[in-house]
């Protein structure tokens, strides 16, 4: 799904059962987090309004990296820095974002069971994207409204020429 679908500025129901589908839908998303070349991808970015999160800043290069994230809350938050920021939801758009440093994480995995989890840098960048994902919070709601809207200018340029 793509920036104008209102999926993405939805938020997303909590996950309750802890079964085969959910377990087919990682899959699912895992499966097109790599085809689209990312590093996390939340459900309702695929049409399917629910907490669900996938993460893998690594890429594949380290499985213990591959993180399932269901219902999760951002717990703790230290520092700040402004990096380059995208999404696959807004495919070939790119900014700066300021994010925190250092983010702890309390989700369940795939079983249901609760964990917590810390991230620096690109991981915990990560987390508050996907997290904002479940609240139907996309990355250009933290930039300039003057950024955000050239940037809106451009896509609704695009739609028009049917290249959304
Ligand atoms: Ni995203």
């Amino acid at each position: 799904m793509k920036f104008g679908d209102p999926v993405l500025e939805k938020k997303a129901a909590p996950v309750t059962e802890f079964d085969v589908d959910l377990r087919e839908l990682l899959d699912d998303m895992f499966e097109s987090m790599y085809a689209a070349h990312g590093v996390g991808l939340a459900a309702p970015q695929i049409g399917i309004s629910r907490r669900i999160a996938v993460i893998d800043v690594t890429f594949k290069e380290n499985p213990e990296q591959k993180l399932v994230l269901i219902n999760p809350e951002i717990i703790h938050t230290e520092g700040r820095i402004s990096q380059n920021e995208g999404c696959l939801s807004i495919p070939e758009f790119r900014e700066n974002v300021t994010r925190p440093k250092k983010v702890t994480i309390r989700a369940q995995d795939a079983k249901g069971k609760f964990f917590e989890r810390t991230g620096e840098e690109l991981l915990a960048r990560a987390f508050c994207h996907e997290t904002d994902h479940l609240n139907g919070k996309l990355y250009i709601s933290h930039i300039s409204a003057l950024k955000r809207d050239l940037m809106k200018r451009k896509i609704r340029k695009l739609m028009k020429a049917g290249e959304w």
